[in-house]
């Protein structure tokens, strides 16, 4: 298999720890658009949203995302908002495989609740505003996507495991045929 898989999906849908399981069993490599970010702009997250502006973080994130896109045999977790940008989503469908990672709004709100370092979270009402941006986010999303995978009722195991699965597939069946 040599395409990249993708993990999008909302804030709490648990992308980085399954990018980083599902990349061990693929033999690929694990990164992380955040990570790349705050790697490159020496500041963490929240501090480039203070200092910068969201529109800075997302002229990082899509510079981040452009440097993966020239590796392969990655298996790349994306920050929640990735799609925001609308140049994103070609990119992100060009790489690889992109698996969008749903969960319910109680399953998000309960991983999310206690975590400070999410900047748009940092609100009078963190819950509404999760719920706005999820529903906000779903269509771009979806036009994003070529799989998803429901995680609310699974095990981080089955996660990866449905994820597997689907991504196997995607690879096999675009694959050119034997000549
Ligand atoms: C964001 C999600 C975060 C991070 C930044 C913005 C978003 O990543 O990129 O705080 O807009 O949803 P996670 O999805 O890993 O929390």
């Amino acid at each position: 298999m040599i395409g990249s898989v993708i993990l999008i999906g909302p804030m709490g849908s648990g992308k980085s720890s399954a990018a980083r399981s599902l990349a061990s069993l693929l033999g690929h490599r694990f990164s992380d658009t955040d990570r790349l970010v705050v790697q490159r702009a020496g500041q963490r997250v929240s501090e480039i949203f203070d200092r910068e502006g969201e529109a800075a973080f997302r002229q990082r994130e899509r510079e981040a995302l452009l440097e993966l896109k020239g590796w392969s045999r990655h298996v790349i977790a994306t920050g929640g908002g990735i799609v925001e940008t609308p140049e994103n989503v070609e990119t992100l469908r060009s790489m690889g495989c992109v698996v969008w990672l749903r969960a319910s709004l109680e399953v998000l709100w309960r991983r999310v609740a206690t975590d400070m370092n999410r900047p748009l979270l940092q609100v009078l009402d963190p819950r509404a505003a999760l719920a706005q941006t999820v529903a906000k986010r779903e269509p771009l999303y979806s036009a994003a996507a070529h799989v998803s995978v429901d995680t609310s009722g699974l095990t981080a195991q089955q996660v990866v495991t449905s994820v597997h699965e689907l991504v196997v597939s995607f690879f096999l069946a675009s694959r050119p045929p034997a000549a």
